[in-house]
């Protein structure tokens, strides 16, 4: 079967996804014949559609990778792909219109206003610090936690020379856990992730700087906590009609509540990144869960067609 990996692109996390793209093809290359191609790069169409993959294992992070459009492109060409389709990529990837979704669905997420264009009579329902976000961005890029007016005003500036839609979130002061989970209609939840850094905020720096960051499995949480993001984390993933795979980010306040930050469609795919930590955890080496991934996108695809 040939596999062609998507990786790199234009996005502001196009060095993540190189290196994630890498690590997917050591895994896959003993069992597929698999080839690598960059959706930015001059003849990218021209080389894929000579390929004639079967299937497309997507490694791109943000942007046109992560928001449904290379996931339309390959239902147009009728190639199975790896992960969410179209609208649910295009939903999780839009931080407003998921929260919104979360709202409606009772899955707790940290109160928030958007941010119109005329922000001079913004009113704040929640106290300082607040936390300023581009709406489609990822990595952290642009997300700025600020603690006074004067500080909002730049943030807000500068979120939305990144990105058309802002928005303003309550700062939750708490534990960041990931949780990692596989799977199309039975899904399987992977151990979760508590992540410590050193200054407290999960940025660019401590996302992707070896030893700015540290994983903890399990959480120092009570087990009913546990249960209770898991619980909550199912939960989001039927909601947003995630598959194959996807990691959300929940920050559990000080009195154990927890609150759904944020949904990775395509997380990292290194062999260090937080999805695939929690995987071997459970056992499930780099090479398998790349496997996985695959056929779940072959299945998902199988299921589709004969409907
Ligand atoms: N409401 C919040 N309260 C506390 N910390 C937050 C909040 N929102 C974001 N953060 C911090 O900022 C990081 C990045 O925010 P996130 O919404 O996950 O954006 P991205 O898509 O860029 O990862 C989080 O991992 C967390 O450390
Ligand atoms: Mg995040």
């Amino acid at each position: 079967m040939k596999v062609a990996i998507l990786y790199g692109g234009e996005s502001p996390e196009r060095e993540v996804s190189l290196k994630s793209g890498r690590c997917v093809y050591n895994a896959l290359k003993r069992k597929y014949k698999v080839k690598l191609f960059d959706p930015s790069e001059k003849n990218f169409l021209k080389n894929f559609i000579k390929f004639k993959p079967d299937c497309v294992f997507i490694a791109l992070h943000g942007g046109i990778g992560e928001s449904g459009a290379i996931q339309g492109f390959l239902e147009v060409l009728k190639i199975p792909y790896t992960g969410s389709n179209v609208l649910s990529s295009a939903i999780c990837l839009n931080k407003i219109i998921c929260k919104k979704i979360l709202k409606s669905s009772r899955i707790p997420t940290p109160p928030f206003i958007i941010v119109e264009n005329k922000i001079k009579n913004l009113k704040i329902p929640f106290g300082y610090p607040v936390v300023v976000k581009p709406a489609s961005l990822g990595s952290t890029i642009g997300v700025k936690i600020v603690k006074s007016e004067k500080e909002l005003m730049i943030a807000i500036k500068e979120a939305f020379s990144l990105d058309e839609e802002v928005f303003i979130e309550k700062f939750i002061n708490g534990k960041e856990v990931t949780v990692g989970i596989l799977g199309n209609e039975e899904i399987e939840i992977l151990p979760i992730i508590e992540i410590k850094t050193k200054s407290g905020f999960y940025d660019y720096k401590a996302k992707y700087t070896p030893g700015e960051s540290f994983h903890i499995i399990p959480p120092d949480l009570p087990k009913n906590v546990i249960k209770k993001i898991e619980k909550i984390a199912k939960k989001t993933y039927r909601v947003l009609k995630c598959s194959g795979l996807a990691r959300m980010e929940v920050i559990v306040d000080k009195k154990n509540n927890p609150f759904v930050l944020d949904v990775n469609t395509i997380p990292g795919l290194t062999e260090v990144s937080l999805l695939p930590d929690a995987a071997k955890f459970k056992g499930i080496s780099f090479e398998e869960l790349c496997e996985r991934i695959l056929k779940l996108g072959l299945e998902k695809w199988e299921k589709k067609i004969k409907k």
